[in-house]
């Protein structure tokens, strides 16, 4: 018997996503599930009770038969209380849950003795676990609408235009805050033709929003702002103060600001002052994408959209929810994928498989025990500041002089290896013949040089690195060939050997492909990390 997927419409006010659409029901059902969807579940994001029949799902009407019938359960919001109480033994419940902020939400699933997965959780910097990624997903879809949500309120083109009956400006949009949602608005903003500035703590992302066609605004002040798994922390008084001047310069200059600003189990920053919306142009717009955790504008309302000092302040907190056929189709999509990893076997039963970190991660109660927080990572990420730091004293040693400085160990064995091999070259060089040495110290040379250079290419070059240097081992091959070639006389004649000469030009012509080959395939996979 497959297990039965069902969707639940949901309960939440104001929620007008749907766990799963009718194009991916027939995907789960390739993947050998049965799926239920409650009769309305899809009203709101415009995928009909019939769309889901013809994609093969059964109709079922009300929450307690849905629940009933469902061994999985696809949902977006974590369960209400009501629902809690229709959670049978046993059943798998995939959701967001945000265990930290609802504790109490995790006692009751557990004493349902259900197994939990918190879409939420999923561990994101695994790369494997991108797919799966609702938080991102749905990220990109409010940074999207925020824009939109802007040039609604905004009595201007977006894009610059000379008309006969004018000269028309482009408008100027800042962006702080540039994460996932951030990047989206930049991007979308770009596309509309706006001058687009964009501001985040994290430096690590400045290149991202030069490459969606924003520019990135610095805070004149030193200081990481990387808190570990791509999330930000809290800066230091000293930050905040520059970072202040810097924003309420941009608040005078620009028409449009949105935020996105967020530091994870902590309040949103406050970014924008009450005196610098008032320094803003009328008929300015803000949207305050923080709105739900505290805001980072000090004006914003939740949930509403209020005009203060000539300013529209926009705090709406169902950005997602405002596109919900798009944003609905983009979480059943990561559902999917997830149902896809908890079901390699395709037979329509799951595996809740603890030893794979994604789903370690994600599995925040199983089978009534909860089991979130996991634990640290088996593979930690390598922060992307711990690089340059364990590249620099490698650098220093290829000068020669730097080896092991802060290291006397390592100083030490150098030292001693450095003498044998200047002991072993002593030898070479007062037995073996002159012509010999004059190879041997170019090939040591060579073999140094080709070391320090290959060492310091980092991983995501290695792929065209090696299409490089099976380029060049052509050119050692032809080397080769001339070196071993017997002289192309033959002995009896006199004349040169066709057969050899000919096949000395075949084999030449082949490894020129191999060279040349080798040189194209590089130049094309380096084009591939060139914007
Ligand atoms: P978020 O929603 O928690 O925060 C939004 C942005 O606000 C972040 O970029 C943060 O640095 C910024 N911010 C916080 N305090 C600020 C302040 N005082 N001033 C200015 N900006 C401030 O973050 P989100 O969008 O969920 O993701 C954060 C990062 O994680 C993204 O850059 C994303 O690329 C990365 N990520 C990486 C993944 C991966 O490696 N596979 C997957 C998903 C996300």
């Amino acid at each position: 018997m497959p297990l039965v997927i069902g969707v639940p419409k949901e309960t939440a006010a104001g929620e007008k996503r749907v766990a799963t659409v009718p194009e991916v029901v027939e995907k789960l059902i390739k993947l050998g599930f049965a799926v239920a969807v409650q009769s309305g579940a899809g009203d709101a994001a415009n995928f009909s009770d019939d769309a889901y029949r013809g994609a093969g799902a059964e109709v079922v009407d009300g929450a307690a038969a849905l629940w009933a019938k469902a061994d999985i359960v696809f949902k977006v919001r974590g369960p209400s209380a009501e629902e809690v109480g229709l959670v049978r033994e046993g059943t798998t419940l995939i959701s967001f849950i945000w265990p930290a902020q609802n504790s109490e939400l995790m006692q009751q699933l557990a004493a349902r003795k259900a197994t939990v997965l918190a879409i939420d959780s999923l561990p994101r910097t695994l790369s494997r676990a991108q797919k799966m990624d609702a938080l991102t997903s749905q990220a990109g879809v409010a940074g999207y609408r925020a824009v939109i949500e802007a040039a609604n309120a905004f009595g201007r083109f977006f894009n610059g235009q000379i008309t006969a009956a004018g000269k028309v400006p482009p408008a100027k949009v800042f962006i702080a805050g540039a994460g996932v949602a951030g990047l989206a608005a930049i991007g979308t903003a770009a596309g509309l033709g706006a001058i687009v500035r964009a501001n985040d703590t994290r430096a690590e992302v400045a290149d991202q929003v030069v490459s969606l066609g924003g520019e990135f605004v610095k805070v004149d002040y030193e200081e990481e702002g990387s808190g570990g798994g791509g999330y930000a922390k809290v800066m230091s008084e000293g930050f905040q103060q520059a970072q202040r001047e810097m924003y309420a310069k941009q608040a005078k200059e620009v028409d449009i600001i949105v935020t996105t600003a967020l530091i994870p189990g902590k309040p949103a920053p406050r970014l924008i002052t009450a005196e610098m919306v008032k320094s803003m142009k009328p008929g300015s717009v803000i949207v305050d994408m923080a709105a739900e955790q505290g805001g980072n504008c000090e004006l914003t309302e939740p949930g509403q959209a209020v005009v203060k000092h000539g300013v529209t302040i926009i705090g709406y907190t169902d950005l997602v929810g405002r596109l919900s056929r798009q944003s609905s189709t983009l979480y059943a999509t990561n559902l999917f994928r997830l149902a896809e990893e908890l079901c390699k076997t395709k037979d329509g039963t799951i595996n809740v498989n603890m030893d794979d970190d994604a789903i370690r991660g994600l599995t925040v109660i199983k089978e009534g025990t909860i089991t979130w927080p996991p634990p640290p990572p088996k593979q930690a990420a390598t922060p992307p500041a711990a690089k340059p730091a364990a590249a620099a004293p490698a650098a220093k040693g290829g000068h020669g002089h730097g080896h092991g400085a802060g290291e006397p160990m390592a100083g030490s064995t150098l030292a001693i290896m450095f003498a044998v091999a200047a002991a072993l070259f002593w030898l070479i060089g007062a037995y073996a013949p002159a012509s010999f040495l004059g190879h041997f110290t170019v090939f040591v040379l060579a073999c140094f040089i080709g070391y320090m250079v290959i060492w310091n290419v980092t991983p995501s070059l290695h792929t065209p690195l090696m299409s490089v240097t099976n380029a060049i081992s052509s050119i050692i091959a032809i080397g080769a060939l001339v070196q071993i070639a017997p002289p192309l006389v033959d002995g009896a004649t006199g004349r040169p050997d066709e057969l050899i000469r000919w096949l000395a030009v075949a084999g030449i012509g082949l490894t020129a492909i191999n060279m040349f080959g080798g040189f194209a395939v590089t130049r094309r996979m380096l084009a591939m990390f060139r914007k």
